[in-house]
């Protein structure tokens, strides 16, 4: 792949007013001014109506602001000529919008076909592109998109706005149409690309909780096209701008916070450990008053089996597998606080064992700590 390369998109004071719009009924995009700085995510969010499609359309031109104007990289989108802009922006449609009388290859080759590429390194790309989307190019490139799952189509929709490298990407609710299963394994692959591609992005949503997830900036778009709040998504949940925006983050906004934080920004407690076959009674003798006397039972490589509560503990002997009550919740140093604390609900425990990359324990968090680091945060921005 090309050397990264990503660009800048300043909105200045752009509206759009759509023929017929009166006084009762303004505009869908009202005076919006924001800039996203290369390499950035984006997400659009706001409820149905409120001119999300309408502002990512005026980027590629697909729509022409009434006043105002769009910046890429500084240069005004509307001096640009509008194929040779548009080829040089990803865009995935709401919808996803694939050519059904074409195979997934000639999808994804696109924006490649028109750019003139040879047929080789048409075909290399695509191969490329579908591997990196999660598709087994064998498999998936001679196929009609009629013959995808949704989540397929999502990903060959990906693949084909990435087709040509651009350093500007669209993407109107890109993984609304599947499950929620689906659509986090796609947030979640994305995420991934997007670390390595670094792009800059637009993304459009109108579920508050995959903007938190997606969105290195967020900006929250009310009816008649208004920007209600431009921020981080930790400044948006920690300091709403309205009542507008604070209902629109929901009152669950402290759990949401969490979401924002993993389990490496605590301080892990210790895990008391015992190996398989150590003796009962050295054992008897280690504190594990933290744990309510139970003991985490690992393997010779240090992973954990189970716990070892005091009563099922005998005298003496070795210890066995089959000693262990089991296990907690395993969550790595990745896993964000919302989904430690679920897990935890989830299996009725107080305490999760993180493990790092080998599976080997690496210390507990428990509920309690979780909540006191919302506690925490909470304090932080009353302050
Ligand atoms: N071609 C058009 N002519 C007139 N009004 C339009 C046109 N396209 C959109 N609108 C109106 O402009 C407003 C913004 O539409 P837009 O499609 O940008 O909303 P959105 O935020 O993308 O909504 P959704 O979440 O439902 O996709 C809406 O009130 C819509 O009815
Ligand atoms: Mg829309």
């Amino acid at each position: 792949m090309s050397a990264i390369r990503a660009a800048t998109v300043t909105f200045d004071h752009v509206s759009k007013r759509y023929p017929g719009t009166g006084a009762a009924h303004p505009g869908a995009v009202e005076d919006l001014t924001l800039e996203v700085p290369a390499g950035k995510i984006c997400v659009l969010v706001g409820p149905s109506g409120c001119g999300k499609t309408t502002s990512l359309k005026m980027v590629n031109r697909l729509i022409e602001p009434t006043s105002g104007r769009i910046l890429i990289d500084g240069a005004d989108a509307a001096e640009r000529e509008v194929t040779d802009l548009r080829r040089s922006i990803g865009y995935v449609i709401q919808q996803v919008g694939l050519f059904p009388h074409q195979t997934v290859g000639e999808n994804v080759a696109t924006v490649p076909r028109l750019l003139g590429w040879p047929e080789d390194r048409r075909r290399a790309r695509v191969d490329e592109l579908l591997g990196l989307v999660g598709l087994e190019p064998d498999l998936h490139r001679d196929r009609y998109p009629a013959a995808l799952s949704g989540g397929e189509r999502q990903r060959v929709g990906v693949a084909r706005a990435l087709a040509a490298d651009p350093p500007l990407m669209l993407m109107d609710e890109p993984f609304g149409a599947v499950d929620p299963i689906v659509r986090e394994r796609l947030q979640n692959e994305f995420l991934r690309l997007q670390d390595s591609l670094a792009k800059t992005i637009l993304f459009v949503t109108h579920d508050i909780d995959e903007a938190i997830k997606m969105g290195d900036l967020i900006a929250v778009l009310e009816a008649g096209g208004r920007l209600a709040q431009f921020g981080t998504p930790d400044e948006i949940l920690a300091h709403p701008a309205s009542e507008f925006v604070g209902r629109f983050v929901g009152a669950d906004r402290g759990l949401k916070r969490l979401a924002l934080a993993r389990v490496r920004d605590l301080v892990l407690l210790p895990a008391v450990t015992a190996q398989l076959g150590d003796d009962a009674a050295r054992v008897r003798r280690l504190d594990a008053s933290d744990s309510a006397g139970f003991v985490l039972l690992v393997d010779d490589e240090g992973r954990p089996i189970g716990w070892i509560g005091p009563r099922q503990l005998p005298d003496s002997g070795g210890l066995a597998a089959a000693m262990a009550a089991p296990m907690s919740p395993l969550l790595d140093r990745r896993t964000t606080l919302k989904d430690a604390l679920a897990m935890l609900i989830d299996a009725e425990v107080q305490v999760g064992i993180v493990v790092d990359e080998r599976g080997s324990v690496a210390g507990l968090v428990t509920a309690d700590e979780i909540t006191a680091y919302a506690r925490r945060e909470r304090e932080a921005q009353t302050a």
